[in-house]
């Protein structure tokens, strides 16, 4: 029998109790406990999961529960710091997506996993749903020949972040779906956008990606739109995909369409483009939850002690490309390659992060510091006691430029 995981979870605003009811359900975990600074949140869960302890204090979720794994689904500057406390103290790290507010500080926890032989996961949750799974299955048969480029688009009403911008909130999804199809990071990136509600914070962007040969995708991601749109279309040189999030049964729909150059001509009357309408089928899948699957796949890759998919190494690529679509925004959508981002200094990765995540030091950032150099170095050793304080309005992850 599978050794039973004891998980916590801290943070239960909108995305938090999703994790909670998942992890609950899953027989190879036990949550034991629910950590939030809001105390009407932790009065709700407790209404609805009476048995699960609940408590303000992330410290004695690193120090007393007796956990083996800490879920963290806070807002994303707080990643950083909390998931570098509950490494340190020795707990399996699963970090809501983005991983963190800066590549930098990704790494670092990515050292610090590998170190003290930890797994660190990132909630690329579409990774885990069957039917990304098998558009990745059916581009990977070569159904849909070559693949030319990739459009997509998340768009709603809100919810409005405070502390990211659109693109830091909405297309890691997008992001990791593409990658993932891919198979590869892109060249260069470029994002424009706007802000047409809170000074400073763009709701609506458009970033565009280009690949190895000339492969390219364009992911529209607004906060402003009336409909409640998640909708990808993959176009290859011989069929056409759409991907819909939002319909109930047919999510992924393959069309034979295409259109071709004639081969040779001599005239330029005689040019003609071939276009081809063929049929479309939608092929069954068999419906999971995502984030079913996704919370399995943490307490699997525990107890088999093997890297998951969604990685500590997958969530700083993805910040990566956040970062580089921050820096494009700042210089008006110029294109920023992609291996630039990679040799930087880290001062200028954090200058082009800022004015999406914002900047602002943690009150007593140098007693939770120390707190942590106190903690335990590595993994076989005891955890020592660490005393973490962290507020929701003024913590904050941000590179030490
Ligand atoms: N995987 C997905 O599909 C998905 C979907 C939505 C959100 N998310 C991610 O989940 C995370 C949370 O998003 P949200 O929309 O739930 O945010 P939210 O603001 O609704 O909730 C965050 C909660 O964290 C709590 N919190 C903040 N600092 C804390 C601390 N130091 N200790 C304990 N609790 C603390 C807040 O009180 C709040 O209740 C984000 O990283 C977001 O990107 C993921």
């Amino acid at each position: 029998m599978k050794k039973q995981i004891k998980v916590g979870v801290a943070g239960c605003g909108y995305w938090g109790p999703n994790l909670i009811r998942n992890f609950r359900g899953l027989p190879d975990c036990q949550l034991k406990l629910i950590c939030d600074l809001n105390t009407s949140r932790l009065d709700h869960l407790k209404r609805l999961y009476p048995g699960i302890q609940t408590g303000t204090d992330y410290g004695h979720m690193l120090n007393g529960a007796n956990l083996d794994a800490v879920v963290i689904a806070t807002n994303v500057k707080n990643h950083y710091p909390m998931a570098k406390a509950a490494l340190l103290a020795g707990k399996h790290t699963f970090i809501e997506k983005p991983m963190a507010g800066c590549a930098e500080h990704c790494e670092e926890l990515v050292e610090i996993a590998k170190k003290n032989g930890l797994v660190l996961m990132t909630g690329h949750t579409f990774l885990y749903s069957p039917v990304v799974r098998k558009v990745k299955e059916i581009v990977a048969a070569g159904d849909i020949g070559e693949i030319r480029y990739i459009c997509a688009r998340r768009l709603n009403l809100g919810l409005f972040q405070k502390d990211i911008n659109v693109t830091w909130d909405l297309a890691p999804h997008d992001l990791s779906i593409i990658l993932y199809i891919m198979g590869e990071l892109p060249i260069t990136v470029n994002c424009r956008g706007s802000a047409h509600i809170t000074p400073g914070i763009e709701d609506v962007t458009t970033m565009c990606l280009t690949f190895s040969d000339q492969r390219s995708a364009i992911i529209h991601s607004s906060w402003l739109d009336p409909r409640k749109v998640r909708e990808m279309t993959i176009v290859g040189s011989k069929r056409m995909i759409v991907y819909d999030d939002v319909e109930p049964l047919e999510k992924i729909r393959i069309f034979d369409t295409r259109v071709e150059r004639p081969p040779h001509y001599d005239t330029f009357g005689e040019f003609q483009y071939a276009y081809h309408y063929g049929d479309m089928y939608a092929p069954y899948v068999k419906q999971e939850e995502p984030l079913k699957s996704e919370c399995q796949h943490f307490l699997d890759s525990i107890n088999s002690n093997t890297s998951p998919l969604s990685c500590g190494e997958r969530g700083t690529e993805l910040v990566r490309i956040l970062e580089a679509s921050s820096e494009s925004l700042q210089r008006g959508g110029a294109p920023v390659k992609l291996s630039e981002t990679f040799n930087r200094s880290g001062l200028k990765k954090a200058a082009a992060v800022t004015r999406s995540v914002g900047s602002v030091e943690i009150p007593g950032k140098a007693a939770v510091d120390r707190a942590l150099r106190r903690a335990r170095p590595a993994r076989a050793e005891k955890p020592s006691k660490i005393k973490i304080v962290l507020t929701n309005e003024n913590s904050v992850a941000q590179p030490a430029a």
